[in-house]
């Protein structure tokens, strides 16, 4: 069975662009393939962060990952892995700074911090997070990794930095990594269609996964769906996205009956405003409920995925027993 790997940072809330984007995704290849999760919270400390935050965002993303259907003994959190943290030094021995240096989300990072703040410090953990990315990746031996678009430069480091290795020790040891690409879609903000949907534009501009139903239609409700500047005949990217999500919700008769309400020039927005709402509402519903039970008994969970952990641990223990010998370092007794 072939070896799946995909990591996910702990960053607060799961919104539903993360879910049809990746997680959805993630919980469908458990049933074909050997699949490995992360909760990669050593990530998470390349960008200013306050430490009681990180803990409690790396629980929360636990649970939420765990309610959508992610199988307990496939997940891990990456800090309860310290081996990884081993192989990134390893790694970045074989890995130049001149690729570093083009790898363009650290630029965009970096421009990010510096916006807020022209003195932001930018700390090189930020620079060589595509190591670590490269160790949790190599250090399972992953033969696919579902990422988005936005990760392929770093995937494709990590296949020459397991290459550069194998070249330097004569030894095939890494496996080299393919991305896998999977159709989903794409979701945008509903208060600005002209972007996608991220936590960091603001509270506004993401539809939490597990948020209150209130407020989940309200958002639907104000979703922006003209705004003047898109051409006769053209459908505009805000109901574009309505449709999108009432068809990502596995809605496809709602999904055609409106299209072709669309296509005749019949469709009233607030009909459509009103399915994806109840689409969103009963998806919504469905994962609060399986939240509520996972935190009804939270200290079994954790200790659950402690123990998931300590077994995954052990594969990466193996790999680091070979890799020292490997590189010439001693073996631990
Ligand atoms: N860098 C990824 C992101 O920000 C998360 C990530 C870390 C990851 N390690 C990974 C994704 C390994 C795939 C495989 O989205």
């Amino acid at each position: 069975m072939k070896n799946i790997l995909s990591a996910i940072q702990p960053t607060g809330d799961l919104h539903i662009g993360n879910y049809f984007g990746a997680v959805q995704n993630w919980v469908r290849l458990q049933q074909e393939y050997h699949c490995t999760y992360g909760v990669v919270d050593y990530h998470s400390m390349t960008m200013p962060y306050k430490a009681e935050q990180l803990r409690e965002n790396t629980w929360k993303m636990v649970f939420y990952l765990l309610a959508c259907g992610v199988k307990p003994e496939n997940l891990f959190v990456q800090s309860l892995v310290p081996e990884h943290v081993e192989l990134t030094w390893i790694l970045s021995c074989v890995t130049s700074y001149g690729e570093l240096s083009r790898m363009t989300q650290f630029k965009d990072k970096t421009d990010q911090l510096k916006e807020t703040d022209k003195e932001a410090f930018v700390s090189s953990g930020l620079f060589i997070y595509p190591v670590l990315m490269a160790a949790d990746i190599l250090i399972y031996h992953a033969d696919y990794v579902p990422v988005g678009k936005d990760q392929e430069q770093h995937l494709e480091l990590s296949r020459n930095v397991a290459q550069r290795f194998n070249n330097q020790f004569g030894k095939e040891y890494f496996r080299h990594p393919e991305p896998l690409y999977t159709e989903t879609p794409k979701i945008l903000s509903p208060a600005d269609p002209s972007r996608k949907m991220s936590k960091s534009l603001g509270e506004k501009h993401y539809i939490n996964l597990f948020g209150e139903e209130e407020r989940v239609r309200k958002q639907i409700k104000s979703a922006v769906t003209d705004t003047g500047d898109t051409p006769a005949g053209q459908m505009s990217p805000g109901v574009q996205n309505l449709f999108e999500i009432l068809r990502a919700c596995g809605q496809t008769d709602a999904y055609n009956a409106l299209m072709t309400d669309y296509q005749a020039g019949a469709l009233r927005y607030a009909d459509l405003k009103e399915t994806v709402a109840d689409a969103l509402a009963a998806l919504t519903s469905a994962f609060r409920e399986r939240l509520h039970t996972l935190n009804a008994d939270k200290r079994a969970v954790k200790a659950q995925i402690q123990e998931s952990s300590a077994a995954i641990r052990k594969r990466t223990q193996q790999t680091l027993r070979e890799v020292r010998e490997i590189v010439g370092l001693l073996p631990i007794k």
